[in-house]
């Protein structure tokens, strides 16, 4: 099958079974700061997950664009890729494993509505428990699966090993469901429980495997099992059952509604319908295999020439769906991501011989391959060609100045120098070495290098860390903070005092608000000292949904101009005895419309001594003003 059919068909599948099929949300995330990338279906969906009723209904699905910066240094094998849809269904507190699994089943074996696939070569994995966070095992999804496979005459084994360790010693021992611990089946955007920061959802999970049936390779385990890296078994599809929330203290509470949240990746699922174990083969990167291959004059099964061809397959056509989405390359944020999918693939074009520009003439062929699904990524045809074919232009040029620079070192080349200052890839520095019977120090190259990649690497981690563990904590306080801050000002300068915009990241916040004149230095310490005091008092956060009517009389501060569903989420800070079951609204400082998430307890604003403060009070338009603040 091709991507669309497979696509279509999943589509066609949910929305037969009641679901509302909405767009894919754009590449960058939309009101997300934290985040670079979107990376998963669930992602534009978290305000909905936590509780907030979704516009379209409690049953969704779609197709995500996603891209996983971490796996940039993976593609080279037969299934990973960066950029990459999701096909996604979700259950916001409506149906649940019962539905879930057969369903999903049904799609990939179905031969009138679904994939077809055999069953025989299908396995799948549940959740096995985690004695850290105190989770059990997930016994409901073995019985559905037992049953699923029953059904199909197969008599489904089930194996518990816990993690990838005992699945390496043991191999499958005939099993067909496996049950491993929280590294591999439990979902959440920050990992296993004990990753998760406070107010981040997750849950156990179920992952479905296509067998290729290829040899397994000592290189990576004793025995082959499903989660092994060897090749033979592809993950295609994982429900999550997010069904919890981290709590402050670290323990978890069951959140208002159970949901489901499955992902399962389209070229994946459609690769598992060719049964040739190579992710590149699928009718969307055809185009640009074929170009590649005429400008290299070598073929893509051509073992030597394999891996770059996959590289830059998987390279460009992220790159053309990130020029199409209005992305540049620069040496901040996505532009960084962007520059760096362009060098590595023109480093790989360097090692299939290609020697001029060729990578605008690969991407060619990624617009007509999406003109249905995304059509921006064809319109964009002309502006994807110019940006690529600047950056590499740009990129030889340092390459060829990076090779004046080693001809001026005569014997003694410095292949770290050369990497560090002029970008030119050591590996290159090493042929040419080599060519020329000039020896490198590659013990101290080594060494040196490791040191400059650890410092590069703290830097990217947190770069692509993207919402999550490190970054989502100080987010969660911001966003407090933010709550905060509005109803000092009111306090300060006046009930007319409304939100116009804000924007958070894991450094600061900013809010516009509408008032008409500059702070006087007094009023801005008013409002500091105010902040400071709720932080000091300790107040707890709550959050309750209503019906949006009732949130207003209520006075909930919102957003002018922002649309609400009819069911919104308030959150309420103090008095000291509120709870979300009591939340004496009548006595509360504040109390705003909003998705979250949120502390607590005002007192985790002041972790480790710390105190909020205005940085900057300036106009932002007519008769709006913009704070930055900072708790440090
Ligand atoms: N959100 C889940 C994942 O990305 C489905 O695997």
């Amino acid at each position: 099958m091709t991507v669309s059919e497979v696509r279509k068909r999943y589509i066609d599948f949910f929305a037969k079974r009641g679901h509302a099929v909405i767009p894919s949300a754009p590449i960058i995330p939309e009101n997300d700061p934290t985040t670079l990338f979107t990376s998963s279906g669930m992602q534009p969906l978290v305000p909905y997950l936590l509780g907030q009723p979704h516009p379209e209904g409690a049953r969704l699905a779609n197709s995500q664009m996603s891209f996983r910066a971490e796996d940039i240094e993976e593609v080279g094998d037969n299934r990973h890729t960066t950029f990459f849809e999701m096909l996604g269904n979700w259950s916001l507190g409506d149906y649940f494993k019962q539905e879930q699994l057969p369903w999903f089943f049904e799609y990939l074996t179905s031969t009138e509505e679904g994939l077809g696939l055999d069953p025989n070569k299908l396995y799948v994995t549940v959740f096995a428990g985690d004695k850290e966070s105190g989770m059990v095992a997930d016994t409901d999804a073995v019985a559905i699966w037992k049953k699923l496979f029953s059904e199909k005459g197969i008599d489904a084994k089930f194996v518990e090993l816990g993690t990838e360790e005992r699945g390496n010693e043991l191999g499958l021992q005939d099993g067909r469901i496996f049950s491993y611990g929280a590294k591999k089946n439990w979902w959440s955007r920050a990992g296993t429980p004990s990753k998760m920061p406070a107010g981040e959802i997750g849950g156990p999970d179920s992952e479905v495997f296509y067998d290729f049936g290829t040899t397994h390779d000592t290189k990576f385990g004793k025995e082959c099992h499903v989660n092994c890296d060897c090749g033979r078994f592809v993950e295609i599809g994982n429900s999550v059952f997010m069904q919890f929330i981290k709590q402050a203290d670290g323990t978890f509470k069951e959140l208002p509604k159970k949901n489901v949240d499955f992902g399962g990746g389209l070229e994946r699922i459609t690769f598992a319908t060719i049964g040739n174990p190579d992710v590149f083969l699928i009718d969307v990167f055809d185009a640009a295999r074929t170009a590649l291959e005429k400008r290299s004059d070598k073929s893509y099964a051509d073992t030597n020439a394999t891996r770059s061809f996959r590289i830059i397959l998987d390279h460009m056509r992220a790159a053309s769906f990130f020029i199409a989405s209005g992305i540049r390359p620069s040496n901040t944020e996505q532009g960084y991501v962007l520059r760096r999918l362009i060098r590595r693939s023109i480093r790989e074009a360097d090692k299939l011989d290609i020697k001029e520009s060729v990578l605008a003439e690969v991407a060619e062929g990624f617009g007509a391959a999406y003109k249905e699904a995304y059509p921006f990524v064809h319109t964009a045809a002309g502006t994807i060609r110019e940006e690529l074919e600047k950056e590499e232009a740009q990129f030889r040029k340092t390459l060829s100045n990076g090779m004046r620079e080693l001809e001026k070192m005569g014997t003694s080349i410095d292949a770290f120098i050369l990497f560090t200052t002029y970008g030119f890839p050591i590996e290159l520095t090493q042929e040419i070495a080599k060519e020329r019977g000039v020896s490198l120090d590659m013990e101290t190259i080594k060494v040196k290098f490791e040191e400059h990649q650890a410092l590069s690497r703290a830097g990217a981690a947190q770069k692509f860390a993207g919402g999550l563990a490190d970054h989502a904590e100080q987010t969660v306080r911001y966003h407090t903070a933010h709550h905060l801050l509005l109803k000092a000002l009111q306090k300060v300068l006046g009930p007319d005092v409304h939100q116009r915009g804000s924007n958070i990241t894991s450094e600061r916040l900013r809010i516009d608000f509408s008032y008409g004149q500059k702070m006087t230095p007094e009023q801005k310490a008013e409002a500091e000292r105010i902040v400071n005091e709720k932080i000091t008092e300790a107040l707890p956060v709550t959050r309750t949904v209503m019906n949006k009517d009732e949130a207003e009389k209520l006075g909930a501060e919102h957003e002018f101009g922002a649309n609400y569903p009819e069911q919104v989420s308030v959150y309420s800070v103090g008095p000291k005895d509120a709870t979300d079951a009591d939340p004496k609204f009548s006595e509360a400082f504040s109390i705003e419309f909003c998705g979250g998430p949120h502390v607590r307890n005002t007192n985790e604003l002041g972790t480790g001594g710390k105190r909020f403060k205005i940085l900057k009070e300036e106009a932002s338009s007519a008769g709006i003003r913009r704070i930055k603040a900072v708790l440090e």
